[in-house]
């Protein structure tokens, strides 16, 4: 018998965006949609238009860049936010707007101040102005999870009489338990009753560790439409994620009643862009997309594995796009070569002039390092679709000295708008008297938030990949750098945060 499609719908341009320091330019954003569209997800949800100019601006070239998945925009149930979600929308082939309203007592009495009539009076106003735009509208009564269930009935099936196709039911606080939110999407579709007039979604948060848990419940439950986001990016604890949702279903389809059209292949690609443009690192023991998702440590199991994989493994590695982690190019490898290897690695650059400078990249590591992994590649590939900010500052030279029983030093050579600098400091550690040294030469004011080192391949002459975070006046930038020396990556991170400081492409809170 042939099973339900389940409908996956990505937010990480929206609500996975609304992470603290995770927002995006619309370069950025354009990358990882094609990358979702590449991966056959069924909705983007590009963004919230009325947020900002540069919201709207980047759902609408989303939508002009995407074809095959369908392009969402998000609106509260405010007629000028429906009316800006319709005009990003235009270039859209498939367009969808998706307005939200919420529905808890503590909601509408201290954040609306609307009683639950007015409420219901305005959403049934916003699912008829979206439907002036799109046949594809997708409504939302925000905290559902702590709604009232008679009222959520009754709201849910004024919406669908008013054009509604799709009732997505948030989690929004991540309160709920999973047996419990899957009852109470059977008690919807069984109670509304012109419930089968639209699909179910749900969007769960993960608060509690619960949101892949919970969206699962509600898929035995009957929904069929999940909302979620690469490696659960999204606001606070995250959203549901992707990956895990959609290995769940595939890994078990003697239990779910349905499958997704995701090409599970591209998933690790999808995980490393987006913590490459965001620069929110993936836990090593994070499942799917992990470094040690896969990794056998203990005697006996590898012992297991090497026998029969099913023993311990219940996925292939491959399957989600890890590569067997084999030396693919060297110092000798031409352009071509490099070029075949990301085609084949599923990576679109998107531009000859991407190709080119992700190839300079290729041959200075080749001259450092002398096998070239898969996993290099990648990161090289992630590094370019970092559109980085306008160069204001650019390293030149540097050196430091570490000696034990001395003071850390460094001196930095940087070019400001242009013009040479020279930084010396001494600091802790040597990345410390680095980022010093810069700091003598720039004066930024801004904080350090967070500095993390990954390594990118094995082996002490692997790559490191660093993520620095800086904070100044409200805003939050991200600076990523790469190196087999992990000084130079820290150095170069620490340059592209400023670059972005200094260039105010972030804006300072997506969520209105
Ligand atoms: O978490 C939430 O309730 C949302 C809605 C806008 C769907 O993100
Ligand atoms: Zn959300």
């Amino acid at each position: 018998m042939k099973k339900d499609k389940l409908i996956i719908f990505d937010t990480t341009l929206r609500d996975g965006e609304q992470s603290p320091g995770a927002s995006m330019t619309k370069e950025e954003k354009v990358r990882i949609a094609r990358q979702l569209e590449r991966m056959r997800v069924d909705i983007i949800e590009a963004g919230f238009p009325a947020a900002s100019p540069g919201d709207f601006d980047a759902v609408r070239a989303v939508a002009g860049a995407v074809k095959q998945s369908t392009i969402c925009a998000l609106s509260r149930a405010i007629e000028n936010d429906i009316r800006r979600a319709g005009d990003a929308l235009q270039p859209a082939q498939s367009g969808r707007i998706h307005t939200f309203i919420a529905t808890s007592p503590i909601h509408m009495e201290k954040k609306l101040r609307m009683s639950p009539d007015q409420v219901l009076e305005q959403a049934v106003k916003a699912v008829k102005w979206a439907r002036e735009y799109t046949d594809d509208v997708e409504f939302s009564p925000e905290d559902a999870g702590r709604s009232d269930l008679d009222f959520l009935c009754r709201i849910l099936e004024a919406v669908i009489l008013a054009g509604a196709k799709t009732l997505n039911i948030p989690d929004t606080v991540g309160y709920s338990m999973p047996e419990q939110f899957g009852a109470l999407i059977r008690n919807l579709k069984s109670r509304i009753p012109n419930s089968d007039r639209a699909v179910f979604s749900v969007h769960c948060h993960n608060d509690l560790g619960l949101a892949v848990a919970n969206s699962l419940s509600a898929v035995m439950n009957g929904a069929r439409q999940v909302e979620c986001t690469i490696n659960g990016l999204g606001e606070r604890a995250g959203n549901a994620a992707l990956e895990e949702i959609v290995m769940a279903v595939r890994t078990r389809q003697d239990y779910f009643p349905c499958e997704s059209g995701i090409d599970a292949t591209q998933i690790v690609q999808a995980s490393r862009l987006v913590s490459g443009i965001t620069g929110f690192a993936v836990q090593p023991n994070k499942a799917i997309v992990g470094v040690n998702a896969f990794a056998h440590e203990s005697g006996i199991h590898q012992d297991g594995v090497l026998k029969s994989r099913e023993t311990y493994e219940i996925m292939r590695a491959e399957d989600v796009g890890w590569s067997a982690n084999k030396l693919v190019l060297g110092k000798h490898s031409g352009r071509n070569a490099f070029r075949t290897r990301l085609t084949e690695l599923g990576i679109d650059l998107g531009s000859e002039e991407a190709l080119n400078s992700a190839f300079a990249r290729f041959k200075d590591l080749a001259d450092k390092k002398h096998e070239i992994f898969d996993e290099d590649i990648q990161a090289i590939a992630s590094d370019e679709a970092v559109i980085s900010a306008p160069e204001h500052y650019k390293l030149l030279s540097m050196k430091v000295c570490s000696e034990t029983g001395e003071v850390p030093s460094a001196t930095v050579r940087i070019l400001v708008g242009g013009a040479e600098r020279e930084g010396v400091a001494e600091g802790g550690g040597p990345v410390d008297a680095a980022f010093k040294a810069m700091e003598a030469i720039v004066s930024s004011g801004a904080e350090l938030q967070l500095f993390s080192v990954n390594n990118i391949t094995s082996g002490t002459d692997a790559q490191g990949e660093v993520t620095v975070r800086l904070f100044r006046d409200g805003r939050i930038v991200n600076g990523q750098g790469a190196d087999t020396d992990i000084v130079v990556a820290s150095v170069k991170a620490y340059i592209a945060a400023l670059n972005r400081l200094k260039s105010g492409l972030d804006r300072l809170n997506p969520q209105l």
